[in-house]
């Protein structure tokens, strides 16, 4: 009988509870069945059989069968990487629509949450002006209780013992601390269960968000239902938001659909558009099936010394003083370039291809907008609409590098390498420090086999990248950023090194 009870507990809560001990089982069933006041094993294997379970019976297993062990500030090294990032996300959106929307997945007590809010208090100059929507939830309704009154005590602040005499805290006595009301109110908790619930959900308020940290939560689960969830979750996501899971629970290939933004010990996993995914998961294929084929046999751990790079470094120091993209706009143009970019950031690609269709009947329209078009239609497949309106761009500026650049991109979607390398090739000429150029081009020599070719190319972006700060946006359209492209460049430039047998 517990063998299959703990066959249901599986399919219904998604629990793997293969490597626990069986006199462990037994233990925590015979506390759920003496707390649901049950008659013994049969009853409870019945409540499971049911087509809708109790939620009384969901609840007991989740308090019975997880810990919700959680603090303030738990791990300082994610406290950090999301500090770094939503200082980031702060300057993006105090441009667009000044809404940052983070949820604690799996929040148990509620500490998690309450410390992003804490962050973001002390990064937010005018709290006022912000559409702030933070969430925890938890399938464990005590735990979402504890985290409603906000009463915590010193074990809750054992990673820091100042924060419960600052502004945020009044004492209660007994060692006890409760968050202050203007504080505690900033948060929302609510019941769910991810195997059942339902979610990305427009009436629960569970959609676009720019960060969800599900931590120590996936272990729980069994393979199947831990590439659901995440699943799920990226599509609660909005585009470029970030996935937190703790260390034990980043198992790559479970994010394959997320680009890894590495933080000092940390790794976020961020939320790309399918076709960049698509693009990303074609490069590591193509490199990680070429390299497969070949025995490594040599190995040193120096990278291949960059030679004769140093006149770009000078240019590099004078481009950086300039912004990417030229401030050339006048304020009509950078107010459309807003409503796009906020459209384009929240997937509204029909809406970004519509309005710019619109805009551009009626008048001029800056270069840079229409890149978002570019892109909006390539990303809903539409290549044939994107590419004519790509050439007629090039012909009006026939020496613009981005545009040769997009137009390799978009050759290489529709798998017409040769005239991506082509399109390519010609943005290299216009401009030999086109960072994405480079990675480009050093990818595609990589998967002809043309090692020393693509270790250049690869090098020479590597080199490009590092001395910019991690930060800096490199591809406005996609905020992209030079520490995520360096993350990538070294990654390839990793597995070419190994196939070219520098490194095994
Ligand atoms: C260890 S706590 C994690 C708390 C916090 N995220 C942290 O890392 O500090 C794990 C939480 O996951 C919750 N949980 C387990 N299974 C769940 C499910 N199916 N749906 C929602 N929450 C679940 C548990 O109730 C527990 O509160």
């Amino acid at each position: 009988m517990i063998n299959s009870i703990v066959a249901k507990i599986t399919e219904v809560i998604g629990f793997d509870l293969s490597n626990e001990r069986s006199d462990n089982l037994e233990k925590k069933i015979s506390s759920v069945v003496s707390d649901l006041n049950l008659k013994g094993l049969s009853s409870l294997y019945s409540e499971l059989s049911e087509p809708k379970i109790s939620q009384k019976v969901i609840i007991s297993i989740a308090r019975h069968f997880t810990i919700g062990e959680t603090y303030f500030f738990r791990d300082p090294y994610l406290m950090k990487a999301l500090e770094k990032e939503l200082i980031f996300l702060i300057d993006k959106k105090k441009n667009t629509d000044n809404r940052i929307r983070i949820w604690s997945a799996g929040s148990s007590s509620g500490e998690e949450i309450y410390s992003i809010m804490i962050i973001l208090d002390r990064l937010l100059a005018d709290p006022e002006n912000w559409e702030i929507y933070l969430l925890g939830t938890d399938i464990n309704t005590d735990a979402i209780n504890k985290a409603k009154t906000g009463i915590y005590s010193s074990w809750s602040f054992r990673s820091d013992k100042n924060l419960p005499n600052s502004k945020y805290f009044n004492s209660c006595g007994n060692e006890k601390f409760e968050l202050a009301a203007n504080y505690r109110n900033r948060v929302r908790f609510h019941f769910l269960n991810f195997i059942d619930g339902v979610y990305p959900s427009a009436i629960d308020n569970i959609y676009e968000f720019d960060i969800i940290i599900c931590r120590n939560v996936l272990m729980y689960f069994s393979d199947e239902v831990r590439v659901n969830v995440i699943k799920k979750l990226r599509e609660c996501l909005s585009i470029d938001g970030f996935l937190c899971v703790s260390p034990t629970e980043s198992i790559h290939p479970y994010f394959k659909n997320f680009s890894k933004v590495s933080h000092d010990n940390v790794t976020l996993y961020r939320k790309r558009s399918t076709t960049e995914v698509e693009f990303q998961n074609y490069i590591m294929n193509n490199v990680s099936s070429t390299n497969s084929k070949r025995k490594i046999t040599r190995r040193s751990t120096q990278p291949i010394k960059p030679r004769n790079l140093d006149h770009l470094k000078s240019r590099i120091s004078q481009t950086n003083k300039k912004p990417v993209t030229p401030a050339k706009d006048d304020l009509k143009d950078e107010a459309l370039k807003n409503k796009i970019k906020s459209l384009y950031d929240r997937s509204k690609y029909g809406e970004v291809e519509s309005v710019i269709e619109k805009a551009g009947e009626k008048e001029n329209i800056d270069g840079k907008v229409w890149e978002y078009y570019i892109k909006a239609c390539a990303i809903q497949r539409k290549n044939d609409k994107a590419l004519k309106k790509l050439n007629e761009m090039i012909e009006k500026d026939r020496i613009n590098p981005e545009y040769y650049y997009l137009l390799g991109n978009l050759f290489f979607e529709i798998r017409k390498t040769e005239e991506a390398f082509e399109a390519y090739q010609k943005a290299s000429y216009l401009d030999e420090e086109h960072i994405q150029t480079l990675i480009a081009v050093g990818n595609i020599y990589f998967s002809r086999g043309l090692i020393a070719k693509a270790i250049k190319h690869l090098e020479t972006a590597k080199y490009l990248l590092v001395d910019l700060p991690s930060v800096k946006i490199i591809d406005e359209v996609d905020n992209i950023t030079a520490g995520e492209l360096l993350n990538v460049t070294e990654s390839i430039l990793g597995l070419v090194l190994r196939k070219n047998g520098t490194f095994d």
